[in-house]
C-alpha cells in the first residue's frame, strides 16, 4: 500500500478506488420530461429511480459526477443519524418522529434491493451502529436518545463499551445497519440509468432557470435544455425560486482519514457523541482493510488552521488501532438545516414543477433514497406518507425560529467583522504554497503563492452576499463562513451558492512596494520617495 501520497493534496478513498465513467459537455439545445441538476449520490438515485418509471431523464453535472459530498462521505447507511430522535420527538411529535426513523429504515432496505437487482459489487455489509459518550454530558444524552429509541421501536438499546481502549460513559446500538462502497455503487446506478434510456452531461453548469410554459434551464455554456420538471440536487441548491434557503441552512465542514490500522477490527460503525466528535468504520482497499476516522467538524470558513485537524484525526487513530499505513486523507462538506431535518419537495409551497433535496446533515446515503423516493413520487402523483414531513416550506417556531436567529446573527457578525478586521500580512511574505488574508493599498485581500512563485490576489468580498471569505489552508481554498460558498485559490466558484468568482487584483511588486508602510518600504532598500 502507498502510505507515501502527499497528504497536502486530499484525496477521497472512494474516488481512487473506482472507475467513473466520463461524460461529454451539453454543446446543443435538447428537450427532455425531466432534467436533474447535480451528479451526486442524489442527482444518480433520483434520475434512476424516474428513468426505472419510464420517465425520459437528462443530468446536468457542473463539473464531474461525484467530485463532491458523495465522493467524500465515510458512506454509513444507517437511520442513526448522531442524536436525533429524542429532539425530533420534542420539537415534531412522536409519530413525525417514528415516520423520520422509518423513511430512513426504508431506505436503507431499498438500497440494499437495488443492490441485489443488479447485482452490484460494493462491499455492502450489514452491520451494527453506534453512538458513544465519554462524558457525563454525553451519556446524559445518550440514555435520552435510548428512551427515544424505546419509544419509537427502534432495534437497539444501551451496550457496555466499544471494542477500542476509549474509556466511555455510555453506548447505543441500533441493529442491522450497512455500510458500503458508495462510488462502487453508484457508477453501477448510473450505467442502468444510462440502459434505461438517461442522458448524462459533466462540465454543465446550469446557472439560470426560466419558468415558462415549459421550463428552460440555460448553462454556463449558454445553452438551454428545456423540460416539464426540474429536480434541483446541487448541493446548494443552484437556483433559489424565492425559497431562501441561503438564510435557512449553514455549510459545515468535517475531515476524515483512511489508515490500515496494527490491531485486529472487531467489526460495527462508530460514531461519538461528545466534542470533538469521531467516527470509526472499516472498509476495504487494494485487498486490505483500513479503518474510516472522520471528525473534526466546524461551520465552513472557521475552524482554525485546517491542517491540524487531520493531525488530530490521526493521533486518535494512532492511540485507538495503531497506524501501519496512511493512504488517504480528505474533507467534506455538508449542509445543516435549520430542524436537523432535510428539505426534500416543491421548491415553494405550490410549485408542482421544480423540486429541491438539500440538507442531509451528513446523512446523505439514507436521505438521498428518500429524496429519490419521494420526488420521484410528486413527479408521478403519488401521495407519500414523507411528503409532510420533508417538505422545504415547513416552518415550525421552535426550533426553527431559533436557529434561524442564530444562524443569521452569525452571518451578520462574519459580515461585520470581516469589514473591520485588522490583517497585517503583505501578499510578498508569503511563502510557496502559502495562501493567507493579506492589506493591498490599505484593503484586506486575499493571495496564494503558487508552486511557480506567482501571485494570485483577489478581493475577499464574497460575491454572493458580500461576507469576507477565508483562507483554508488544508483546501487550498477561499471559503466563506456566511453561507458555505468555496472559491479555489484563483477565484473561481467551488460551491454555492456563490454563482461569480471573486474578483481578481492585479498586482505587481512594484505596486507593493509602492503601497507598502514608509519604514518598510526603506526595509526594502529603495531610495526612491515612494
Ligand atoms: Fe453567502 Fe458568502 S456564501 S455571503
Amino acid at each position: 500500500m502507498n502510505d507515501k501520497l502527499d497528504w497536502s493534496h486530499p484525496e477521497s478513498l472512494w474516488r481512487k478506488n473506482a472507475n467513473l465513467p466520463s461524460f461529454e459537455p451539453l454543446k446543443n439545445s435538447e428537450d427532455t420530461e425531466v432534467a436533474v441538476v447535480g451528479g451526486g449520490i442524489t442527482g444518480i438515485t433520483t434520475a434512476y429511480l424516474l428513468a426505472k418509471e419510464g420517465k425520459q431523464v437528462v443530468l446536468l453535472e457542473a463539473d464531474h459526477l461525484l467530485n463532491g459530498t458523495s465522493g467524500h462521505t465515510t458512506a454509513k447507511v444507517t437511520a442513526q443519524h448522531d442524536v436525533i430522535y429524542d429532539e425530533l420527538i420534542q420539537h415534531f411529535g412522536e409519530d413525525n418522529a417514528a415516520l423520520y426513523y422509518r423513511a430512513q429504515e426504508d431506505a436503507i432496505s431499498s438500497i440494499e434491493k437495488t443492490i441485489q437487482e443488479l447485482n452490484i459489487s460494493c462491499q455492502w455489509k450489514r452491520e451494527d451502529a453506534y453512538l458513544y459518550a465519554t462524558t457525563s454530558e454525553g451519556a446524559l444524552k445518550l440514555e435520552k436518545e435510548n428512551k427515544a429509541y424505546e419509544l419509537l421501536g427502534v432495534k437497539g438499546g444501551l451496550v457496555d463499551k466499544v471494542p477500542f481502549p476509549e474509556q466511555t460513559t455510555a453506548v447505543l446500538a441500533m441493529k442491522h445497519q450497512a455500510q458500503f462502497h458508495p462510488v462502487q455503487y453508484l457508477t453501477a446506478l448510473l450505467e442502468e440509468f444510462q440502459n434505461l434510456g438517461g442522458k448524462v452531461y459533466e462540465k454543465t453548469k446550469a446557472v439560470k432557470v426560466y419558468e415558462k410554459d415549459r421550463i428552460e434551464i440555460v448553462t454556463g455554456q449558454d445553452v438551454t435544455l428545456t423540460c416539464d420538471s426540474l429536480i434541483i440536487c446541487s448541493h446548494f441548491p443552484f437556483h433559489d425560486g424565492r425559497g431562501f434557503y441561503f438564510s435557512r441552512m449553514y455549510a459545515d465542514r468535517s475531515y476524515a482519514i483512511a489508515v490500515e490500522p496494527e490491531t485486529e477490527w472487531k467489526g460495527g460503525m462508530y460514531l461519538s457523541v461528545d466534542t470533538p466528535s469521531r467516527s470509526v468504520r472499516s472498509a476495504e482497499y487494494d485487498g486490505r482493510q483500513v479503518l474510516i476516522i472522520g471528525g473534526e467538524n466546524h461551520r465552513t470558513g472557521e475552524g482554525g488552521e485546517h491542517l491540524s485537524h487531520y493531525e488530530k484525526l490521526e493521533d486518535f487513530a494512532q492511540r485507538m488501532f495503531g497506524i501501519k499505513s496512511k493512504p488517504f486523507k480528505w474533507s467534506a462538506q455538508d449542509l445543516m438545516t435549520l430542524d436537523k431535518v432535510p428539505y426534500i419537495g416543491p421548491i415553494q409551497k405550490g410549485n408542482t414543477r421544480i423540486y429541491v433535496a438539500t440538507g442531509f446533515r451528513k446523512w446523505g446515503m439514507t436521505n438521498s433514497r428518500v429524496a429519490g423516493e419521494l420526488i420521484t413520487d410528486y413527479i408521478m402523483g403519488r401521495e407519500s406518507l414523507y411528503h409532510s414531513l420533508f417538505t422545504p416550506s415547513r416552518f415550525k417556531a421552535d426550533p426553527s425560529m431559533k436557529a434561524f436567529l442564530k444562524n443569521n446573527m452569525n452571518v451578520a457578525g462574519h459580515l461585520i467583522e470581516g469589514k473591520i478586521e485588522l490583517v497585517g500580512t503583505r501578499p510578498q511574505a508569503l511563502l510557496k504554497g502559502e495562501g493567507a488574508v493579506v492589506q493591498w493599498k490599505g484593503e484586506r485581500a486575499g493571495a496564494y503563492k503558487d508552486e511557480n512563485g506567482e501571485l494570485h490576489v483577489l478581493d475577499t468580498t464574497c460575491t454572493h452576499m458580500g461576507c469576507e471569505v477565508e483562507w483554508n489552508s488544508a483546501e487550498h481554498s477561499w471559503d466563506c463562513p456566511c453561507h458555505g460558498s468555496r472559491f479555489s485559490y484563483d477565484g473561481h466558484v467551488m460551491e454555492g451558492p456563490a454563482k461569480h468568482p471573486l474578483k481578481k487584483i492585479a498586482y505587481s511588486d512594484t505596486d507593493e512596494l509602492r503601497h507598502l508602510p514608509i519604514e518598510d518600504y526603506y526595509e526594502q532598500g529603495s531610495t526612491d520617495q515612494p
